[in-house]
This record gives structure tokens, C-alpha cells and sequence, in this order.
């Protein structure tokens, strides 16, 4: 009799996802004549960049050609895509990353789950509460946990808490941990750090010899100068932070496919002997084995994000969705609620109104004004009482979604 992975058993009810997609259905299948606006999971609405698709179909045509067909690829990514990533989103922002240190991939959801392949099971992690639920459920499947609490918090993890009580900002550990999972501008919070908060988690990863985990896949969404886009602008991050970031948010490219992820040269991690062994080896060794890396066509079109045309068309749809997330903020305070975030990241964080929790108001939105968001408490314990409104979405359905709401 074959045996399944008891950890998977583990996994608290369904993937927050999903688990709104389940009950957005019941309600549609209900009330099949209302007009659901869906402001919930944070997938892009706006059509791809022009330069991308010219891009992607040059390499169409080429793959018809004899000359210019592409077989496998290099698992790690063509090395001009990883060179223009290196150039543009690291050192001109002068951070010593190489070419060489960027791994292409299909998401950054897949890598940040993946990474723990390289990890060893007896790690201490940290995750903030809410928390993007990857992180954990990856975790929870791998077996690194113990089973989950009453309030959805499994043991063996260490929860750091993000509310409006701590502007939003996860205090460092009071126990040792060795991974951490960090994520700016946050989702769902919408929170940045600024480059003393970043040099704070920089110091105790290397003060305590832990790793951190950086997600960065929202860093376009910054437009304040002053916040730091990667963390490796951070003095001593190339000692002990992976970095993965992602087209999907800023070039549209949920549905098209490609991230990356950074893994410094000569960043160690210890055999269970105590012996130091680089992770860039184990990574590129895990991918070599396990991927076989992204399509040409695909790596061409994210390769133009970085052409003159292509950094503007991206420029002017990371401002159309930073403008839904204005219109959100200001509609939902006129309303009287308190928001947070949506200034430089693409989601609003919203205070529940006082007597419903997370799901109370998400099944209130939903069923008063066919607008679906993610209930806070979907992301953590430490959630409860908050709501994500993500500003995905088109000009139209933004301003009917909050017309609707601004009506209850
Ligand atoms: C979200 O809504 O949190 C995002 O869509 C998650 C993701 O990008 O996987």
C-alpha cells in the first residue's frame, strides 16, 4: 500500500485562495444575475506590455526557423536575461549581484516553496503573522511544523505579529531562529520597510548566523526614492538573504510565467556536521535536477521588459494600478474606515468595520455589494479583523467596486 505524506494532512482547511473562489462560486451559482467585481486574490487585469509581446512573438517566429529553434535551455535562464536583470534591477541600483546569481524560474510562488529542498528539517522559522500562507504551507507540507492550534498557528513556527499596534513592522524574535521570512512591500499589508528596518533583520540574520528569505516580488510598486527596492542594498545581505522576485505583478505576467531568484556566491549554510556549504551549489544542483527552466519565448518577453519601451509601458501600468489603489483608500476613508498600505505596494489593508470579523465582512462586501476581497484572518491569527482589497483590476470595476461600497 503506497503511503502519502501524513504532513500534507496537516494543512489547515483549503488554500486561502481557493477557499474564496469556493464560496464566490455558491454565491454566483445563488445569485447568478449579480455583477461579482473580484478585488481578492491579487492577479494583474491590464493587458500584457506591447515590447513583451513583440518580443514573445519574434521568438515564435524564430522557433519556426531551423536556425532559430530553441530546445531545452540553460535551467538557470539564457544568460542575456539574467545579465539585463543583474544590470538594471540590482546593480544600477548598486548592489553586487552577478548574472551569475540569478536563477529564472516559472514563479516566485514555486521558488520560495522550493528553497526548502536545500534547507535542512531542523531549522527554526520565523514567519510574521499575516503572512503570505505560501510560506507556511510550504513549510506545513515539507514537514518542518507541528500541527496547527486552534487558532490556525502550528508548532515549531515562530509567529511574529503585524498590526496597526506596531505600525505594521515585525519585531524581531525574542527566540533564535535560523530561517525568516520576510516580505516588503508586504503582502497582504501593503507596508514598507525602510532601509534601517531592512539593516535591523540584516544584522540579526548575521548576528544569530540565520538566513532570511526575501520577497520582493512587489518592489515596482515603490515610488518613494528613499525605501530600498532589494535587499541586498543592505550592507552584509550578501551574507545571509536569498531574493526572489517576480514579473508577474510588475509586467503582468501571472498567466505568462517568470521570476527569478538571487542566491549570492558565497552564501553558507551548515552541514548537520557543523560544515559551512555554499547554497548557491545546492540551488543550481536542485534546479538542474528538478527544472527545466522556462521557455524561450517567455525569457524574450521578460528580456524586453528591460528595453527603453519596455521599462515605460511597465512604468505606466504600475501607475494605473497605483492610481486604483489611491482611488481605494480615498473612497474607503470617505466611507469611514481606516486603511493602511496601498501607497507603495498594490494592496490596501482595511480596518474591519467594529462588530464583523474577516470573513463576517468579506460575506458582508460580498453579499451587499458583490465585491469580493481576502479576509485578513486568511493570512494569520494576527489577521483578524483586517481585509485586503487588492487594486488589480480595471478603472471600471475599481470605481463601481468602491461606488458600491461607499452605497452600503
Ligand atoms: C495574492 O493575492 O496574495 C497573490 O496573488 C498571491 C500570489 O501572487 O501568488
Amino acid at each position: 500500500m503506497v503511503q502519502v505524506n501524513d504532513s500534507y494532512l496537516r494543512l489547515k482547511a483549503g488554500y486561502l485562495f481557493p477557499e474564496i473562489a469556493r464560496r464566490v462560486k455558491a454565491f454566483t451559482e445563488a445569485h447568478p444575475e449579480a455583477a461579482v467585481i473580484r478585488l481578492g486574490i491579487g492577479d494583474v487585469t491590464e493587458p500584457l506590455p506591447a515590447a513583451c509581446r513583440q518580443a514573445m512573438q519574434q521568438a515564435i517566429e524564430a522557433m519556426g526557423t531551423r536556425e532559430g529553434f530553441h530546445g531545452y535551455g540553460p535551467e538557470q535562464g539564457y544568460a542575456w536575461l539574467r545579465e539585463a536583470i543583474a544590470r538594471h534591477d540590482f546593480q544600477a541600483r548598486g548592489c553586487d549581484v552577478s548574472a551569475e546569481e540569478i536563477f529564472v524560474s516559472d514563479g516566485s510562488k514555486c521558488d520560495s516553496s522550493n528553497i526548502l529542498d536545500i534547507l535542512g528539517a531542523g531549522n527554526r522559522i520565523a514567519v510574521t503573522d499575516p503572512v503570505y500562507p505560501v510560506y507556511v504551507d510550504s513549510n506545513v507540507m515539507a514537514g518542518r511544523t507541528g500541527d496547527a492550534d486552534g487558532g490556525g498557528r502550528y508548532g515549531g513556527l515562530t509567529y511574529l505579529p503585524i498590526t496597526a499596534a506596531n505600525g505594521f513592522v515585525a519585531p524581531l524574535p525574542e527566540e533564535p531562529v535560523d530561517l525568516i521570512y520576510l516580505c516588503f512591500p508586504n503582502n497582504p499589508t501593503g507596508a514598507v520597510a525602510t532601509r534601517e528596518q531592512l539593516k535591523q533583520w540584516v544584522d540579526y540574520a548575521l548576528a544569530n548566523n540565520a538566513l532570511i528569505l526575501f520577497d520582493a516580488a512587489y518592489e515596482a510598486f515603490i515610488s518613494d526614492p528613499e525605501l530600498p527596492h532589494s535587499i541586498y542594498e543592505i550592507e552584509g545581505a550578501r551574507r545571509c538573504a536569498i531574493e526572489f522576485r517576480s514579473f508577474s505583478k510588475n509586467a503582468g505576467f501571472t498567466g505568462t510565467r517568470c521570476a527569478f531568484t538571487v542566491v549570492p556566491r558565497g552564501l553558507t549554510g551548515t552541514t548537520a556536521a557543523g560544515e559551512p556549504v555554499e547554497l548557491w551549489g545546492l540551488w543550481n544542483r536542485r534546479q538542474s535536477t528538478k527544472f527545466n527552466g522556462v521557455s524561450y519565448i517567455v525569457q524574450r518577453g521578460a528580456e524586453a521588459v528591460y528595453s527603453p519601451e519596455g521599462q515605460e509601458q511597465v512604468r505606466a501600468l504600475i501607475g494605473f494600478y497605483m492610481e486604483n489603489a489611491a482611488i481605494i483608500r480615498r473612497e474607503l476613508e470617505a466611507a469611514g474606515l481606516q486603511v493602511y498600505g496601498g501607497q507603495q505596494a498594490p494592496y490596501v489593508w482595511i480596518k474591519t468595520p467594529e462588530g464583523l470579523d474577516s470573513w463576517g465582512f468579506f460575506d458582508h462586501l460580498l453579499n451587499q455589494a458583490h465585491v469580493v476581497g481576502t479576509p485578513g484572518s486568511g493570512f494569520g491569527a494576527a489577521g483578524e479583523g483586517y481585509f485586503r482589497l487588492s487594486a488589480f483590476n480595471s478603472r471600471a470595476n475599481v470605481d463601481e467596486a468602491m461606488r458600491r461600497i461607499r452605497a452600503l
